[in-house]
Formats: structure tokens, C-alpha cells, sequence
């Protein structure tokens, strides 16, 4: 079996075993455990706990590997594989009761930097939803049995999503920057969970996604299920602190690129 397969199985194992945890202890009831770089950015002890089992069942299972979680950082491994870890992805939907949350695992090849790291394995799990996605690199994006593909045509514009950051000083910023987008737009979503948003992309129910500023857990995995359901994922102002993701199929994504990157 080839390394990206192998890599994936597992992520998809652990993240289930992961989503079950989150989901108990949601119905548990939710106890907020501190805030981060806001107010409005939160972690539960459950968000704690799901990042100490993924990395309890990674370390068993590869003890040579990296990892890079959102909760507790970052340890270096031997092997040239990082784990990119985002425990409960939609932290804020979790604490008020909204579905749309998810474990994120992926597995990555290089430097653990989203400019140079290679994915090669992901798998997005949504318990309250039901729905697990997972991609290896060279092998698709997959979810229940089902191939997923990006959608190639927008007759009637595209149906996008996006997120805000959890600092009010960027919001202004950011509704302008969706001003600038609802042209080619549909409509636009904002579910609140950005690997969710990726993966939806990968599974033809949106058709491009940008956001500002997300931090590497968020999107590791759910990049690999959009190139690996034929889309596009690409990120601009990568050295500044709020680079912006955008993905969606080709032909959206260069939509997208071409409204949102001033260097064009
Ligand atoms: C957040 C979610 C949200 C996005 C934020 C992320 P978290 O992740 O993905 O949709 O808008 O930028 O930080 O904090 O819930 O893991
Ligand atoms: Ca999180």
C-alpha cells in the first residue's frame, strides 16, 4: 500500500475515534476552558482532551513523526512527516450547540509550513453530522463510499463561503473584501468551520471558499480534499500575519484569484 493510502487510513481511524469523544462530550454539556487570542476565541476542555487522544493514538502508531496541533503546538520527528492537528475545528459552533464542527487530521511530507509542505493524507470528520471525509494524495477524495469532485460550471454564479477571524478589528476589513466578491456570487454561506467549508468544495455543495488569516490546522486537511476532487487551492500575501485561502474548481478559484489578489 502506498504511504499517502497508509497515512490516511489512519488519520480516518483516529478521527473517528476522535469525533466520538467531541460528540460525548457535547452531549456531556460543554465548559469553556479559556480564551486565546480574543474574547470571542475560545477552547473547551474538550478540545483539549480530543488533541491529547489524536496525539496519544498518532504517537502509538508513528512514534517517528511530527506533530502540530492547535492546542498544543508543535514537536519535531524523524521520519520528514508532521501531523497537522486541528482538534475541534468550529470551536464556537461546538460550544453553542451548532453541528458544524469536525476533527481535522492530516499528515504532511517537508517542512511543517503550508508554503512548502506536501499533503498527503486528510480526513475531516463531522459527528454531529454524520459525515467523514478523507483524501490521499494521488487517490482521491472520498466520503462514504463516494468519489467527491469540485463543480466545473456557475450558470447562476457561484455559491461561495467565508469566514471572519475572531478579532473585531479585522472584521471591517474582511465585509469589505466580501463586497468586492458578491458579483460573481450566488450567494455566500458562513458555517463557521473552515475544514468543513474545504470540505464541502471537495464534495460539489459550494463552489469556492476564501478566507483571511487561518492558522495551518485549518485548512491542512481540508486542501487535500479540494485538489484531490479536481479543484484548486492556493494562498496569497503568505507572509503577511492574515494570508488569504482560496480554493473552489478551477474555473472559480481563478475567478476568485483574480478579484482578490491585488498582484493581478
Ligand atoms: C475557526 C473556524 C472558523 C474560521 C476561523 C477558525 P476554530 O477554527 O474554522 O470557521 O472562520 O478562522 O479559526 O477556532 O474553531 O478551530
Ligand atoms: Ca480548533
Amino acid at each position: 500500500m502506498s504511504l499517502a493510502l497508509e497515512l490516511s487510513e489512519l488519520a480516518t481511524e483516529i478521527a473517528r475515534e476522535a469525533g466520538e469523544l467531541a460528540r460525548t462530550r457535547r452531549q456531556e454539556g460543554v465548559r469553556l476552558a479559556a480564551t486565546k487570542s480574543s474574547l470571542a476565541d475560545i477552547v473547551t476542555d474538550a478540545d483539549r482532551e480530543v488533541e491529547a487522544l489524536i496525539r496519544a493514538r498518532l504517537r502509538a502508531a508513528r512514534s517517528e513523526d511530527g506533530f502540530l496541533g492547535e492546542e498544543t503546538g508543535a514537536e519535531g520527528g524523524s521520519s520528514g512527516i508532521t501531523w497537522v492537528v486541528d482538534p475541534i475545528d468550529g470551536t464556537v459552533n461546538y460550544a453553542y450547540g451548532i453541528p458544524a464542527y469536525n476533527v481535522s487530521i492530516a499528515a504532511v511530507r517537508g517542512e511543517p509550513d503550508p508554503r512548502s509542505w506536501e499533503a498527503l493524507a486528510g480526513a475531516v470528520n463531522a459527528p454531529a453530522l454524520g459525515e467523514i471525509f478523507t483524501a490521499a494524495r494521488g487517490h482521491g477524495a472520498w466520503s462514504d463510499g463516494n468519489r467527491l469532485a469540485v463543480t466545473d460550471e456557475t450558470p447562476a454564479g457561484a455559491l461561495l463561503a467565508t469566514g471572519f477571524g475572531y478579532d473585531p478589528a479585522t472584521h471591517e476589513g474582511d465585509l469589505a473584501t466580501v463586497g468586492r466578491v458578491m458579483p460573481m456570487a450566488r450567494d455566500l454561506r458562513r458555517m463557521g468551520a473552515a475544514a468543513l467549508d474545504l470540505a464541502y468544495v471537495a464534495a460539489g455543495r459550494l463552489d469556492g471558499y476564501f478566507e483571511r488569516g487561518l492558522r495551518p490546522w485549518d485548512f491542512a486537511a481540508g486542501a487535500l480534499l479540494v485538489e484531490e476532487a479536481g479543484g484548486v487551492v492556493s494562498r496569497i500575501d503568505v507572509d503577511s500575519s492574515r494570508p488569504m485561502l482560496i480554493a473552489g474548481g478551477p474555473d472559480v478559484h481563478a475567478q476568485l484569484v483574480a478579484i482578490l489578489d491585488e498582484k493581478h
